[in-house]
């Protein structure tokens, strides 16, 4: 039987500028939807590219003393080494100025004049040179540019025009008739009210003055003006008009369309206007997802605050800014970018929870199963909850990234995650090894993380292309089968038996010191914040915010051994278990407690504590206790919490 197919589209980029973490956006969204949907068992068509022509192009090609080509060819080589970067895997790149697109583009010009739908006029009106529109007098905003605000000039020429007009009721039922076709729904009434019933104009589709796009077939004193030649891109790519148009047959029509915001209105009424005049059936789903603004407002260049997705890759890592992007900010909304949120969802999301989750499990495998992944025995309740959890997840994701959901889908797997966490909290493995009669109850135990890393592993293949095979060489996976969709769908899937090793952590924490002037590098273009007044500062000096706390990691640790430091009457030198790690903790309260009487207390930590060296003795955290005068108390919790459990 043949696959079911996919087809998935990002904007082609304009080649002037050097693109910003906001253009990569939109393109990582679309490679993770289409690694997903590879791994889910369709036959996917990913493409991408890059819209060449048009007045502004020419104008920066003439500025550097350059043909156009020449100019757009540099760039170019630039945006396909940054998807490489950002390891984006599409299966066609189309450029506009390619010759099969040149050539379809003319036919489909053609055929729209042929059948009446384009016809010659006069244009009189509004243009915007960055932005490449023409605007009427009443869509102008304060007398400028409505999209980007910068001045516009007064143009009138000689012009070809499409019929929008014709298709505009047309247009409106299909909308209303197809609720899925423009997605957030919001975007839908915005199209209906403020484009589609006050009245389509015709379009303007063609310019005489600037030669820096595709002729006219038959009149070659025009080029065919921007949104004609751009939109069909997603047809020509697949041989529309041409000899071979088997890939138009196999792929159209699109499943979606992924553009920003600012474009939905030419690919939700240009577009399917242009197609229902070719008589082809309309794209199944055009998603029109938010910006990633800076304090200041949208990234752009003019604006000078754009973040260089390199500079950031290189610091974090692809996966991690991978991650940051499809995670912090639901699809349709915007959303801020900051360094400070990025190094956070690093820290704690990757560091903690997913790097923490994988170097327990395989310490203790490796500690108390000779580093092979043991054998489980007969479940208890509590394997239960975590099993039933791991098969519920599949059919989870898949629902939510079937809506677009790229972050809801992180936090799904992200929740089974931290499930996993607390299931080592709960189990505590290592008071099992104490106990030969639970050797047995241990295996299980540590079979079950091991499993639930490997279905994790799966789940993040689509947004992050190499955790996954670190993951998996720890536990010493190897077999392709058990990397497969349906092998997540049955808990247990993971043999017996596999060399587990320890190799490196693969999320190391971020101290923001380390990275801040680099940070700094990256947003010092964008606005700063107002001075706070000098009455606001008195007031918030004593107060931290929550994510202040949130920087503090607090846990439970049980004392293990204590001992005098030589030579300092106030220092105690601790050993202490937190969770299945060991740490040495120097804390001065030798004045009101004897070693042994702190033997198996459950005390309080603060764990991320840079170490330090107290009488050259080195502590590796600090621990908490309460002082009034003379008097000291340690602060501690009740036995029946494990230690390791984070305090909040
Ligand atoms: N060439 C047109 C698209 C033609 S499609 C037939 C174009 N190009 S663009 O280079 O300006 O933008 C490409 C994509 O990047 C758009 O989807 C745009 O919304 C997106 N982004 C540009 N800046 C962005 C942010 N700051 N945030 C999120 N996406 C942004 O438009």
């Amino acid at each position: 039987m043949s696959k079911k197919t996919y087809y998935i589209t990002t904007p082609i980029y304009y080649p002037s500028d050097k693109l910003h973490i906001g253009h990569s956006y939109t393109t990582v969204a679309a490679d993770a939807m289409a690694r997903f949907k590879r791994l889910t068992g369709y036959d996917v068509f990913f493409m991408t590219g890059t819209d060449e022509h048009g007045q502004k192009i020419q104008l920066k090609a003439e500025e550097k003393g350059k043909t156009p080509k020449e100019f757009v060819d540099e760039i170019v080589a630039d945006i396909k080494q940054l998807w490489g970067i950002l390891d984006v895997k599409y299966d066609h790149f189309i450029r506009t100025t390619d010759d099969y697109h040149v050539k379809a583009v003319q036919n489909i010009f053609q055929k729209l004049y042929d059948q009446g739908d384009i016809y010659k006029g006069e244009y009189e009106g509004w243009y915007c040179t960055p932005c490449e529109s023409f605007f009427t007098e009443h869509q102008l905003k304060d007398g400028n540019c409505p999209d980007c605000g910068r001045p516009v000039q007064r143009i009138r020429e000689e012009a070809y025009f499409f019929k929008l007009s014709k298709y505009q009721d047309k247009m409106i039922k299909y909308i209303e008739d197809h609720p899925d076709f423009i997605q957030p729904v919001s975007r839908q009434k915005e199209m209906i009210n403020n484009f589609l019933k006050p009245g389509l104009e015709d379009l303007c589709v063609s310019r005489t003055s600037f030669d820096w796009g595709i002729p006219v077939p038959f009149d070659k004193e025009h080029v065919i003006y921007v949104w004609i030649d751009a939109l069909s891109n997603y047809i020509t790519a697949l041989g529309y008009s041409l000899e071979d148009d088997s890939m138009m047959k196999k792929y159209w029509p699109a499943d979606v369309h992924l553009v920003g915001k600012e474009i939905v209105r030419f690919h939700t009424i240009i577009w399917p206007i242009m197609l229902m005049a070719l008589g082809l059936p309309l794209p199944k789903q055009v998603f029109g997802h938010g910006w990633l603004i800076l304090e200041g407002g949208k990234m752009s260049k003019s604006k000078g605050n754009v973040v260089d997705p390199k500079v950031l890759v290189n610091l974090y890592g692809v996966d991690a800014v991978r991650y940051f992007l499809l995670r912090e900010i639901p699809f349709g909304a915007d959303g801020v970018f900051s360094n400070k949120s990025l190094i956070d969802r690093i820290n704690f999301d990757l560091a903690n929870d997913l790097g923490n989750l994988l170097s327990r499990t395989v310490t203790m495998i490796e500690k108390y199963c000779e580093a092979k992944i043991p054998k489980p025995s007969a479940k208890e309740e509590i394997d239960q909850d975590l099993t039933s959890m791991a098969e519920k997840l599949p059919e989870n994701v898949e629902k939510l990234m079937n809506d677009l959901e790229f972050s809801g889908a992180l936090q799904e797997i992200w929740k089974f995650v931290r499930r996993a966490n607390k299931y080592i909290d709960e189990t505590m493995p290592w008071k099992l090894a104490k106990d030969e009669t639970k050797k047995d109850r241990l295996d299980t135990v540590l079979y079950n993380l091991a499993e639930v890393l490997r279905i994790i592993s799966v789940h993040i293949s689509p947004f992050m292309p190499n955790t996954p095979e670190k993951i998996r060489k720890q536990l010493g996976i190897t077999d392709e089968s058990l990397s497969t969709w349906e092998s997540v769908k049955t808990f247990g899937k993971l043999p017996s038996g596999l060399t587990t090793a320890k190799k490196e952590i693969i999320f190391p924490r971020i101290e923001e010191d380390k990275s801040s002037d680099k940070a700094k590098e990256n947003e010092q273009t964008a606005p700063k914040k107002q001075e706070q007044t000098k009455q606001e500062q008195d007031t918030n000096a004593n107060l931290v915010t929550i994510d202040d706390f949130a920087k503090l990691e607090l846990r439970v640790a049980e004392i293990v051994e204590a001992e005098k430091v030589e030579g300092a009457d106030k220092l105690l030198k601790l050993q202490v278990e937190i969770g299945d790690t060991r740490r040495q903790i120097v804390a001065g309260i030798a004045k009101h407690y004897k070693p042994e009487q702190l033997l198996g207390k459950k005390i309080i930590v603060v764990s991320n504590l840079k170490p330090a060296k107290l009488r050259g003795v080195e502590s590796q955290g600090m621990l908490l206790a309460a002082s009034i005068g003379k008097e000291l108390t340690l602060v501690t919790v009740d036995d029946d919490i494990a230690s390791g459990a984070r305090v909040k």
